[in-house]
């Protein structure tokens, strides 16, 4: 009887061991040993105006080279005529008067009635028109005599009208005038245009010409995609760095990113081409410019939009060093130095400041309180040290509390970044801004690089960071396997909390028909945006970030990779709750065991929330939560959970403390 039970309990452990060949742990979580303090600002997130992010993204102008300020004025613009006329249409520099906006179009009519001569507008590789919404259209001009009518029409791409309006130009005289008008769409287009027919007699100025969808941010005239914005809203980021990136570098130092020419009123803010345009011959972009519609004071108001602290970055005197590595000698850095100077005083200053006064004027008068800023993007060698160096000195002693982040080079490793590494930390430097781009092995590998890093001292940002597959192009580069990747590692970020203030995945926003670089956070068109798998776990760490780090151990280790497994733990104090996260990045089911120490009293269950999928899945518009956390319930006894994972999956477990 006695061999026989044991021959069924072997068969039955051989069975269960090859039918699911299941790997079984114990993690032990000690709630009462906090380990360091989570910043708020933990997890945020990085804006550059790069893959149409801002033009042709977020900023919901719809018509493309407004001002006929792109380096060809009418790039973005058709004209439609019945006959040809010399020098019916002009395009004039008025550079003298206007250096910021010189450009505007002449336009000279002959009796002219609808249909004779018009204008079309392609918008940003289309224009995104919805069925019932309104439309915003506006308008500069000038003309001697008031005699202009407008004729306003949205088309799909079949040329067929699907909503239209009537707009008269009605002063006349040697001033500008803006004439805003708004109708509504009858049809949903994902490539439509915009024409204007001409109607009148005599000449006529234009400039500034543009359309606005009505369900803009906040509703916002003038203002950012609202669907865009409410996906960075519901991640709640603890900051958002902006404007790049190596948009602030530019590839030379006249194309650098200048917040000056980004604030006041919009048509006084001076275009410039984007440094995107011509970066990669293979993603050519000739019509990517910024207008600076999302300037500084909008960034600012996103920021205290989304709860998210601002994080500006400043060109440190350095064009791109992979371009044309032009520097500004020491003797002439002044005016950089100024720049950060008075961007703080535009952030916090008093009313009565000089630019605080402008902040006021563009209507906020209470300070945005900005707390933190970086010198310099990825720049590298002895020349950014001496730069940073007399940012600093200015900085600290006008406002010693302003916080700096400073560059480590653009690789989380050699030369350049073992020598800045070093000089960073004599220079005690508050933040060091490490970037990662590398293959999901990397990640893997990586999640233990901060165990070792000195507690003291500066401390790390990883300000842009992305896991890139191999073999795969645009959207579909945002697999299932580079996120899980990202989760591995990001549990290590948590861990080291302590060590690592803050950190964002990069870029983050990409047009679908006008990227440059993949992988990014969130993909769009002109209607819709999804977040990719990277987002949704960017979003599960943001949202369960907890406030304290607690040790959670594998055989007294930390949990970094043992049979693919990582994990990481911390205590929301204000939820009152323990939180999980398990990533499971083997091709094998796991069983962890929890048991959870140093607690009181536990509920008799908690939340799980959790991502599993093929490593190849993707989010695309037609499915956009295909790989997004699913949620469900665990049961907890006698302080223990039995946590089973799936193969390549990622769990966040929330448990009340009673
Ligand atoms: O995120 C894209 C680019 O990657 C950034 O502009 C730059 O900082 C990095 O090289």
């Amino acid at each position: 009887m006695k061999q026989r039970f044991a021959l069924v309990v072997l068969i039955l452990t051989v069975f269960t061991t090859f039918s699911f060949s299941q790997v079984t742990h114990t993690l032990v979580v000690n709630a009462a040993q906090p380990k360091a303090t989570i910043d708020k600002t933990m997890w945020g997130i990085f804006f550059e105006d790069i893959n149409f992010g801002a033009d042709g993204g977020i900023y919901a102008e719809m018509v493309k080279n407004r001002s006929f300020e792109f380096f060809k004025p009418m790039m973005g613009w058709t004209v439609n005529r019945k006959k040809f006329v010399e020098g019916e249409l002009l395009v004039i520099n008025s550079g003298e008067q206007n250096t910021r906006n010189p450009r505007f179009l002449r336009v000279t009519l002959n009796h002219a009635v609808k249909g004779d001569l018009g204008l079309t507008n392609e918008g940003f590789r289309g224009m995104g028109i919805k069925k019932g919404m309104r439309y915003d259209f506006s308008i500069l001009y000038r003309q001697p005599e008031a005699h202009t009518k407008l004729h306003i029409e949205l088309t799909d791409s079949t040329k067929r009208v699907v909503g239209d309006t009537v707009l008269s130009l009605t002063e006349a005289g040697d001033s500008w005038h803006k004439a805003a008008v708004s109708f509504h769409a009858s049809e949903t287009v994902a490539k439509g245009r915009l024409n204007i027919w001409f109607e009148g007699n005599g000449t006529v100025d234009l400039d500034m010409i543009s359309l606005f969808p009505g369900d803009t941010w906040k509703n916002r005239p003038g203002g950012l995609r609202a669907d865009m914005v409410q996906l960075l809203a519901d991640m709640k980021p603890g900051f958002i760095r902006f404007p790049g990136g190596c948009i602030v570098e530019g590839f030379d130092l006249t194309n650098r990113y200048r917040w000056k020419n980004t604030v006041g009123p919009i048509e006084e803010r001076q275009l410039m081409i984007n440094r995107w345009n011509i970066e990669f011959p293979y993603r050519n972009a000739p019509d990517y410019f910024q207008t600076f519609g999302l300037g500084f004071f909008e960034y600012f108001q996103l920021a205290e939009d989304i709860g998210a602290e601002p994080l500006p970055i400043l060109n440190c005197g350095m064009a791109c060093q992979f371009n044309s590595a032009e520097l500004v000698p020491m003797k002439d850095l002044d005016p950089f130095i100024q720049d950060a100077l008075d961007l703080v005083e535009f952030a916090n200053g008093d009313v009565n400041s000089k630019w605080g006064k402008v902040r006021a004027g563009m209507g906020h008068p209470a300070p945005f309180n900005l707390k933190m800023m970086g010198i310099g993007n990825e720049n590298w060698g002895p020349q950014y040290v001496e730069r940073l160096q007399a940012f600093q000195a200015a900085i600290k002693a006008k406002y010693p509390n302003i916080k700096l982040i400073c560059s480590s080079g653009t690789d989380p490793n050699g030369d350049r970044f073992d020598y800045l590494n070093g000089e960073l930390r004599k220079l005690n430097a508050d933040f060091i801004d490490e970037h990662y781009y590398r293959k999901p092995e990397w990640f893997l590998q990586n999640a233990r690089r901060y165990d070792n890093y000195p507690r003291t001292g500066s401390r790390v940002f990883g300000g842009e960071y992305a896991s890139h597959v191999d073999k795969t192009v645009g959207s579909n580069r945002n697999t299932w396997l580079a996120a899980l990747s990202e989760a591995a590692f990001m549990t290590g970020l948590e861990r080291n909390a302590d060590v690592v203030g803050m950190a964002s995945y990069a870029p983050l926003f990409a047009n679908v028909d006008g990227w440059q670089w993949a992988p990014d956070l969130i993909w769009v068109n002109n209607l819709q945006a999804y977040g990719t798998p990277d987002y949704q776990v960017q979003k599960l760490f943001s949202l369960n970030k907890g406030s304290q780090v607690v040790p959670i151990t594998l055989n007294n280790d930390a949990v970094a990779g043992q049979d693919s497994l990582y994990a990481s733990a911390c205590i929301d104090a204000a939820a009152h709750e323990l939180i999980i996260k398990v990533v499971n990045a083997s091709d094998k089911a796991q069983t962890n065991n929890l048991q959870l120490d140093g607690v009181k009293k536990l509920a008799a269950q908690g939340k799980l929330l959790t991502m599993q999928s093929d490593l190849t899945a993707v989010n695309s518009f037609d499915s956009p939560t295909n790989v997004a956390p699913v949620e469900s319930t665990i049961a907890i006894k006698n302080k223990k959970i039995t946590l089973n994972t799936a193969p390549y999956s990622f769990s966040v477990l929330r448990v009340k403390l009673e």
